[in-house]
């Protein structure tokens, strides 16, 4: 079903798996979950990142959660249930899609009133898969018509993981790479390292030599260079969130990107399925961004090379606004300059 080859979540034995995304590519093994904490804790740590990833393994965390309460009574359900929700909920602050997932998962238990744990924990289930399905359904629609957007021969420059990883399966941004190709044209990847958790050279690198997309890894401040010499013809990024106005929140770095995209004239794409969208949020300023632990920035696993006592910020996420965005790539097509009345009318046709 998905495709790629990857399947980043995979339902076995009556739990979730996920690939563990800390350790590839130096190896690839599957972490297996029983329980909603400890998908939330899978969450945290980045076993799952992403968004739409993110978003579908929460909706898995609720189903296990249910299957594991599935013989208690009907009121000590409801409540260790809730704290499922709640735990998942905590895990990571910036993804929408998590907080999507953990809505439409709540409004399918709410639906089935006051049936049997067994039976709410199964329709949970069915929904969780219906989540992934759907995921990989609309990465598919998204790449089509983002792939239409780029030449033949266009070296795309990406930031982050928005591939098969980050989703259930094919990808957003590298979902429109990986749909170019299908509809045979011949693209390349520029992919920014994307420090410090090298989402870029760790993850978006091999998702590309898996396939023989031809990827070329840099640095991240080697970007504007190349944009300099005329070396990228598009910039297509993934997205954790989008606000009302159309400023998108993604990984660190996309700020930067955008802004050197614009003074060299490259369009920048944004692959943003409608579960990213935060209608609630007006603009990117309200958007949380999470801070994570300085030892990523100060080192990288067990080695740390700077100075012992230094003040270091992490912030995960940064804001671009939405001036600088090209166009959303979404399911429903493309929305070139984005703002409030053209993503308002996404969610009325
Ligand atoms: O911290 P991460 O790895 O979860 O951040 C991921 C990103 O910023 C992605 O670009 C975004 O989630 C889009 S994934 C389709």
């Amino acid at each position: 079903m998905n495709m790629t080859g990857i399947e980043t979540l995979r339902w076995r034995y009556n739990k979730l798996e996920m690939i563990d995304q800390r350790i590839l590519p130096g190896r690839f093994d599957y972490i297996a979950y029983d329980c909603a904490a400890s998908v939330a804790e899978g969450i945290r740590s980045m076993v799952v990142r992403g968004a739409p990833a993110i978003g579908c393994a929460a909706a898995y965390g609720v189903a296990l959660e249910a299957l594991r309460l599935r013989e208690d009574t009907l009121a000590g359900f409801a409540e260790k249930l809730d704290l499922g929700f709640k735990s998942l909920a905590e895990s990571r602050p910036t993804a929408v899609n998590l907080f999507w997932a953990l809505e439409r998962m709540r409004g399918v238990w709410a639906s089935m009133g006051t049936a049997e744990p067994l039976q709410i924990a199964g329709r949970l289930l069915q929904e969780a898969h219906e989540i992934s399905a759907e995921d990989i359904r609309i990465n598919r629609a998204m790449g089509d018509f983002g792939a239409a957007l780029l030449k033949d021969g266009a070296r795309v420059l990406t930031h982050c993981n928005a591939g098969a990883l980050a989703t259930a399966g094919w990808g957003t941004a590298l979902g429109v790479i990986r749909s170019a190709k299908a509809q045979g044209k011949q693209v390349s990847v520029i992919a920014d390292e994307t420090r410090p958790f090298l989402q870029g050279a760790r993850l978006t690198a091999w998702e590309m030599v898996q396939e023989n997309i031809p990827v070329t890894l840099i640095t991240d401040n080697m970007s504007g260079y190349l944009m300099s010499k005329g070396e990228v013809d598009a910039v297509v990024v993934g997205t954790d969130r989008v606000a009302a106005n159309g400023d998108v929140a993604n990984k660190i770095g996309t700020y930067m990107v955008a802004v050197l995209a614009r003074r060299h004239g490259i369009p920048f794409y944004v692959a943003c399925p409608l579960s990213t969208i935060d209608r609630s949020i007006a603009s990117g300023a309200d958007i949380p961004i999470e801070e994570r632990a300085p030892e990523e920035v100060s080192g990288f696993r067990d080695c740390q090379w700077a100075a012992p006592g230094v003040a270091i910020r992490n912030p995960a996420f940064d804001v671009t606004p939405a001036d600088l965005v090209t166009g959303l790539i979404t399911e429903k097509g493309v929305v070139l300059s984005p703002n409030s009345e053209k993503i308002a009318k996404l969610f009325s046709s």
